[in-house]
């Protein structure tokens, strides 16, 4: 493998769609629902898949992939160990940004906002729409700390799992949902000639502002 490698030539053209002020709508949530409706009928592979960037007390941003769950009036609902490293991230700073990516659509929706935990009860709720092995996953992972080796990990899985049986596995009270409270919301459609469409909304007293960005 070269270890040196040019990606200068790697090109494509966007073309397929545009997104214009006139059409887009007005409630930026509404238009991210649109988006997400689209994306499944495209067939887009994990398609409510978003990067959420935190940024803890130390300045350091980190990103990661997070499922999106729910899309709430009130904002953008996923769920995680509440002692991960994004967690600590969010307890020190809750100010964070969510990048949603379609490329078979050539489209981006970038979030900004703060997060606020969500209730136990959603919690609960989606904790048993969950599969059983993937609830005894979220019970025995202490997410983003260090393991000794995969084969431990896969033990405690097995106790667990078998202390559990038949029985309602009970969500832990280190798991639960964030919801992304958005202050801005960035749409990003692929355009030819890299001049692509970029429409913000902000809210401004409580009020979506609209505006086109240059690309
Ligand atoms: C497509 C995809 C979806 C993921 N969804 C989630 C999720 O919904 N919740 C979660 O905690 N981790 C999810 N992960 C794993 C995270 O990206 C990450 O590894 C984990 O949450 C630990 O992150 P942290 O150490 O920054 O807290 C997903 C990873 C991928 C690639």
């Amino acid at each position: 493998m070269e270890q040196n490698m040019d990606f200068s030539t790697v090109r494509n053209e966007y073309q397929q769609m545009a997104l214009d002020e006139n059409t887009v709508l007005k409630e930026p949530l509404k238009q991210i629902a649109l988006w997400l409706e689209d994306a499944h009928k495209a067939g887009c592979l994990e398609y409510t898949a978003m990067s959420l960037a935190t940024v803890g007390a130390n300045g350091q941003p980190s990103v990661r992939k997070v499922l999106l769950k729910y899309l709430m009036a009130e904002g953008l609902c996923f769920f995680t160990n509440y002692e991960s490293r994004k967690a600590i991230a969010i307890d020190e700073n809750p100010k964070v940004a969510a990048l949603l990516f379609w490329p078979e659509l050539e489209r981006q929706v970038n979030i900004e906002g703060e997060v606020v935990k969500v209730s136990a009860e959603i919690s609960d709720a989606y904790f048993h729409e969950r599969p059983f092995d993937s609830q005894i996953s979220a019970r025995v992972s202490n997410q983003s700390s260090f393991a000794p080796d995969r084969k431990s990990i896969e033990q405690r899985w097995k106790t667990e799992a078998a202390q559990w049986g038949n029985k309602l596995v009970e969500r832990p009270s280190y798991w639960g949902g964030y919801q992304i409270v958005p202050q801005r919301i960035e749409f990003w459609q692929g355009r030819p000639h890299r001049l692509h469409d970029r429409i913000v909304f902000q809210l401004i007293d409580n009020k979506w502002n609209m505006q086109r960005l240059y690309p």
